[in-house]
Parts: structure tokens; C-alpha cells; sequence
């Protein structure tokens, strides 16, 4: 395991003092503000909304809704984003319908956020309301979902499951529940933008300057290079800053006023406008012989999603790779609902669907009377169980063996006066992707080089591990590395997101410095020319820059141990040590891989105690929609969280060796969790999150 590291995050001065600027520290001459104005309602249409006492406030200037909005064309993406595009959701005050509560009906523009504010409070709103369903019952009203990127397909049968299910010697049959949950990232979603010189400047937070740029382009029927998104700092995404109605609804006021116009979100607002993990229902089935070798795997998953957009969470994805079963088979339905649009979350599927299954793994082990590390090491399969194809590199098993060294695996379980301590283990997984982008670096006489494409920084330290892999691929010293980013003028480069930005910016770094280099070297010993040496390198995705270029599957793994301490007598859960052992190809920078991980595993132990949102179905609204009720993981609440890797060489998933682990860490903490709770009480909590009721419910 290598040991803690610490070292310069290359923007840290910037953000400790101020200096870095997010999407509303910007500044136009003039700008009217912005007030978004939501449904009170889950079904129906806007009548009528009377605008007059809004428009008699001082400093008004114009109150949008669909009577008087512009037309936006249908907002085009190419097939890589298209995913990630929720035309409905953009097509803000575009009709007259109402699909869930805090949806879009109005806005109003105004010389100040106060006058905007107490105007948007003294518009009458006619609704015509019609009955809605907003309550995700399994059995009812459900679908398959359909195939989408993530999920592909959604439904899959290897071999005969329901038979080796009947024949196996030992069975578990249990039924899984995750809440609702938010991204809530600290900076709320925000754009300023200006309508100049027949096109747009906006100052936006977003996962990718190059998506919302393309977004904007075709709906507003611009040529891209008519619409610059700047999004240098970006507080936070997990999944929740894609191409969003706020910006739409910026760049349609500042074309219509011909002012700057700036939008900022409420934290409520965002609790229905900006996506959200859906609450998860599954069912997991594992038939396997005494000695825990698994035979079959069924895990059935139920979803929800709106009445405008097909988003399905793939919580059975990553259960197709997982074990080595013969028989397997994996569902995800849908129950199209009167809520808002839920959307990925960061390791969607991946951090819902693993709870499932590592609990369940967790229950045969207890069954087989098998130490769960044991039982797991038995079901590691040779190929990838999914597709048949090699593994790039898996190394779960070492994960395994070398986290439970570690954490001294397993203590028996122990009473501590009112308080059970017990321990519990989980394995984490997440596809390594690699997505096409573009990037240029320049030599410069000086001797500095910068590197430049459209990456993003939604807070995880993009700028400090491109400064690292630019330095090793120039050998030079990191001092010497400016890196440009956050500008779609930059050249084209993959969103932040999917795990995949490292390796898809990094790729194509190291692609441009051998073109460097091979120019370096025609160069010899002559002097650089006054404006230095460019080139610009590509990847052009999942099978690039790979030596041979052979389709291998492509993973990384890991396994987490907790312990927790159980009041038996109120319920509480606290955990007290977790730690994480992770292979994720190489590490680029131990600095900010770390400080993923650990935010991973910090968010999987809030998902695992406390996160929950609350939808009330008689509104089709989240009841507990802002900080105050939606509780998250604060520092009292996390132990000191040891995170770990093993030395992974992987030349086969990518031109850099490395996978991502922006989401890996948050995959499996809330299972080890769980899991420790059973080995600490014997009460198997099955529903997320790990309420004190649930503890005392479960009590003899
Ligand atoms: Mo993410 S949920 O890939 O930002």
C-alpha cells in the first residue's frame, strides 16, 4: 500500500485566496439578474400568469414565460454527448405543460436580485392541474427501460439462471432499497452570460465548456464558434452540471434584452431542476454451492424517471462483471413518473447497484458460514463474465487480500458497553473509459511549455494531474507546465465525467508531446523559433494509443473495509475506521488520486448514514430540499479514512496506463458499511441509509 501523500495542488493559492473565479463571480456592465420561477404543481399547464404586480416593481425589466419566450430550436448533440443532452429539460418556457413540481414556468429579469426576487413572488400563476402519480411503487406501471450508452442492453440473459437458481445448494433472495439522492455540489448552478456581436460569452459551471458550447450553438442556431463558455473553476458537478435549462434560460434573456443577464439557482430550485439519483428497488438472487461458488446471478432493478426524459439509473450494470457465474441475468425497469428528472450521480448504477449486490454477496457468505474476502476470492473469474473478453488488468483479489492486511481482517465482533463494534468488507468496481479529445502544447524560448484543451475543473484537481502528466511526457519539471483550461476556445476535449477526464485529456497530452518531442529532435541543436514549438495531439477513445490495440475489458477495482460502533440502545451508526485499497492502473498524481478516493469513500459513507431524499407524493416535491434537511457526511461524522493503492501496470486500457477514480471510491462504502453492521449486531439493514429506526426495528 502506498503510504499518505501530500503535495501542491498547482491551483491551491488561487482558491485559498479568493482568486479562482466561478461562473457568478463574473461580471458584466449592467447585467439584469435573474429569478427562475418553478411549478407549484406535478401535472398540468400554465393557463395564464399575470404578470402586472411584477412588472410595477422598480427595476423590472421583463417577465419571461412560454406566452412570450422565444423559440429555442431542439438541441442537437453528437453521439458521445447526446447522453448526457435532456432535450425536454432544455427546452425552457417552450410550451405550456407542466411535468413535475419546480419545473421552469416563468422568469423574471430585473436591475437587481431583489427586485427580481420579491417579483417573482407577485406573479399569479393559473394552473390547470390534473392528477398526477409521483410514488414509485414496484409492479406498477413499469417498463423496460430502453437501451441508452450505460446501459446496453438493458435486459441480459447468460445461460439458464432460473435453473441453476432451482438447483443450487444454497440461495439468497433479498430486496434492496436506496433512496433519492442529490448531488448538491457547494457552488449552485449558475450562468452569466452576454449576447455581443451576434453571438454569446457565457460564464457558466459546468462538466464541459465544448458540451454546453454545442448545446448552445444548436439551439440558439449559432455557429459554435459564435458561443464561448468559460467555466476556468467549477465548485463541484458529481454528474449534475451537464447542459442545464439555466444556461438556456441566460442566453434566451440576453438575446432578447440585449443586456448581460445572470442566473443563479437557489439551492431549492436545484433540488428539482438539476437531476438526481433515482430511488432504486432490487431484487438480488444468488444460487451457489456450499463452498460459495456462485452459479447464478439475478439482479433486477426498478427505477424511476420522468414524464419528459428516459433516464434509468443502471444499477445492474456492474453486477454483469462482477463474479464469475455461469447463470446471470439483469433488469432494469422503469416506472415513468409525475417527478422530476432524475440523472446520473456520481458512479450512477455503479453506487446504488453495488449496495445490492455486495450485501447479498454478504448474506451467502454468512449462509456458507465463509469469511466474505474468502468467498469473494473464490468467484473471481478468469475472463470478464459479461463480455468473455480478458481483462485489461483486474486486480480485485489483490485489493482484497491487501486491504484485509491492512485493517487486520476480521476482529470478532465485539460489545463496547451499549455499543456493538463489528467489521464489513465490499469490492468496488467502475468501467475506465477514454473519451476522444484534443490537445495542444507549446514549447516555449523561455523554456515553459503550456498545455491547453477544454478541460474542466469541477474541484477534483484537474489543472494540478495535467500538470503532472504533461511534465512526464516532456520531462520537465511541473514548475515549468501552465495549464490552460475551462475555455471551450481551447481545442475540443471530452466533458469531466464518467471517471473518464484524466484519461481522455491525459491521452491525448502524451500524444502531443511525442509529436513535440519528434519535432524537438528534426530540431537538433538549433534554437527554438521566437514564438516556441506547437503541436497538437488526439485520442480518439476506448482503443486508442493502446499498443495493440485488442478489445480487453476495462475496469478498476478495489475493496473497502469499515468498522462501525452501534448504539443499540438509540440506533446510531457511527463509523470508525474505513479504508480503501484500490487498483486503478497507474497513478498520476498520489495528490489529488488520494484526495478522489477519499472524497469517493466520504460520499459512499454519507450515502450510506444519511442522505436521503424525501419526495412527499401527494406534491410530487422533495419535502426536504435544501441543506438544512438534507443531511450530508460532515467532518464529525467521518473517521480518518485511510485510502491505499496497489502498484497496477496496465498497457492495455489506454495510451497513459491509468483508470479513472473520480467515481471508483464511492462504489462498495456503503455495502462494507452495511455489512458491518450485520457482523456487529446481526441486524441486516437492507434500505439506505442507516437510519437509527432502522437499527431499532431490526432489534429481537
Ligand atoms: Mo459523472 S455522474 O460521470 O459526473
Amino acid at each position: 500500500m502506498t503510504p499518505r501523500v501530500a503535495g501542491p495542488r498547482v491551483d491551491g493559492w488561487d482558491k485559498v485566496t479568493g482568486a479562482a473565479r466561478y461562473a457568478a463571480d463574473h461580471s458584466f456592465d449592467g447585467p439584469v439578474h435573474c429569478w427562475p420561477v418553478s411549478s407549484t404543481i406535478a401535472k398540468g399547464r400554465v393557463v395564464s400568469i399575470d404578470t402586472s404586480a411584477a412588472l410595477a416593481v422598480p427595476g423590472v425589466v421583463a417577465v419571461l414565460w412560454h406566452a412570450n419566450a422565444p423559440r429555442l430550436h431542439t438541441p442537437t448533440a453528437d453521439p458521445m454527448s447526446a447522453v448526457l443532452v435532456k432535450p425536454a429539460e432544455l427546452a425552457v418556457l417552450q410550451s405550456d405543460g407542466v411535468a413535475y413540481h419546480g419545473q421552469l414556468v416563468a422568469a423574471v429579469l430585473a436591475d437587481s436580485l431583489e427586485a427580481a426576487r420579491h417579483a417573482a413572488g407577485l406573479l399569479v400563476v393559473e394552473y390547470e392541474q390534473l392528477p398526477h402519480d409521483a410514488e414509485l411503487r414496484p409492479g406498477a406501471r413499469l417498463r423496460v427501460a430502453p437501451p441508452s450508452p450505460g446501459l446496453d442492453p438493458p435486459e441480459q440473459t447468460i445461460g439458464n439462471p432460473a435453473a441453476a437458481l432451482a438447483g443450487a445448494e444454497v440461495t439468497i433472495d433479498a430486496r434492496y432499497t436506496t433512496p433519492a439522492e442529490h448531488h448538491n455540489p457547494i457552488e449552485p448552478h449558475a450562468t452569466v452570460a452576454a449576447w455581443q456581436d451576434g453571438g454569446v460569452v457565457l460564464y457558466d459551471a459546468n462538466q464541459g465548456a465544448h458540451l454546453i458550447q454545442g448545446v448552445i450553438a444548436g439551439m440558439f442556431d449559432l455557429p459554435r464558434d459564435r458561443v464561448r463558455v468559460v467555466s476556468a473553476h467549477v465548485g463541484g458537478g458529481f454528474g449534475a452540471k451537464g447542459p442545464q435549462a439555466v444556461a438556456v434560460l441566460a442566453v434566451m434573456a440576453t438575446r432578447m434584452l440585449g443586456r448581460p443577464v445572470k442566473v443563479t439557482l437557489s439551492r431549492q430550485q436545484m433540488f428539482a431542476l438539476v437531476g438526481y439519483r433515482s430511488p432504486t428497488v432490487q431484487r438480488v438472487r444468488l444460487g451457489a454451492d456450499r463452498a460459495g461458488r456462485l452459479a447464478a446471478v439475478i439482479h433486477e432493478v426498478v427505477a424511476q424517471t420522468s414524464a419528459i426524459h428516459d433516464f434509468c439509473e443502471p444499477a445492474a450494470v456492474l453486477t454483469r462483471t462482477m463474479y464469475a457465474a455461469p447463470h446471470r441475468h439483469t433488469t432494469h425497469r422503469l416506472a415513468r413518473l409525475d417527478v422530476p428528472t432524475p440523472f446520473m450521480l456520481r458512479a450512477p448504477g455503479a453506487a446504488p447497484g453495488m449496495f445490492a449486490l455486495e450485501s447479498a454477496v454478504d448474506e451467502l457468505a454468512v449462509v456458507c458460514g465463509l469469511d466474505p474476502v474468502e468467498l469473494r476470492i473464490r468467484n473471481e473469474p478468469a475472463a470478464d463474465p459479461d463480455t468473455g473478453l480478458p481483462y485489461s488488468s483486474r486486480n480485485l483479489v489483490r485489493c482484497l487480500r491487501e486491504g484485509a492486511r491492512a485493517f487486520g481482517w476480521r476482529p470478532p465482533p465485539r460489545r463496547d458497553g451499549h455499543r456493538l463494534v463489528g467489521s464489513g468488507v465490499a469490492a468496488s468496481a467502475h468501467p475506465s473509459h477514454t473519451f476522444p479529445s484534443t490537445a495542444q502544447l507549446r514549447l516555449h524560448p523561455d523554456g515553459r511549455c503550456t498545455v491547453a484543451l477544454g478541460a474542466t475543473d469541477i474541484g477534483n484537481g484537474a489543472r494540478t494531474v495535467l500538470t503532472a502528466i504533461t511534465a512526464e511526457a516532456m520531462a520537465m519539471p511541473p514548475e515549468r507546465i501552465d495549464v490552460l483550461i475551462g475555455d471551450s476556445s481551447l481545442p475540443l476535449a471530452a466533458p469531466a465525467g464518467a471517471s473518464a477526464g484524466t484519461a481522455s485529456w491525459g491521452s491525448a497530452i502524451v500524444d502531443a508531446a511525442r509529436r513535440l518531442r519528434a519535432q524537438l529532435t528534426e530540431l537538433g541543436d538549433r534554437p527554438l523559433p521566437p514564438d516556441g514549438l506547437t503541436a497538437l495531439g488526439q485520442t480518439l477513445g476506448d482503443l486508442a494509443g493502446t499498443p495493440t490495440g485488442a478489445q480487453t475489458a476495462k475496469y478498476a477495482f478495489g475493496a473497502q473495509f469499515a468498522e462501525v460502533c452501534v448504539d443499540i440502545d438509540s440506533g446510531e451508526v457511527r463509523v470508525t475506521r474505513l479504508l480503501g485499497v484500490f487498483a486503478a492502473g497507474k497513478i498520476l498524481s498520489p495528490h489529488t488520486a488520494r484526495s478522489q478516493l477519499l472524497g469517493g469513500m466520504t460520499m459512499g459513507l454519507s450515502m450510506a448514514l444519511h442522505e436521503e431524499s424525501v419526495l412527499d407524493s401527494r406534491f410530487g416535491d422533495f419535502v426536504n430540499g435544501d441543506l438544512a434537511g438534507y443531511h450530508i457526511a460532515t467532518c464529525a461524522d467521518v473517521p480518518d479514512i485511510e485510502v491505499g493503492w496497489i502498484d497496477e501496470t496496465d498497457d492495455q486500457v489506454n495510451a497513459l496506463g491509468a483508470k479513472g477514480i473520480g467515481e471508483l471510491g464511492i462504489v462498495g462504502t456503503a455495502a462494507a458499511i452495511a455489512n458491518a453492521v450485520h457482523h456487529a449486531t446481526g441486524i441486516r439493514v437492507r434500505d439506505l441509509p442507516i437510519h437509527p429506526h432502522r437499527i431499532l426495528e431490526g432489534r429481537p
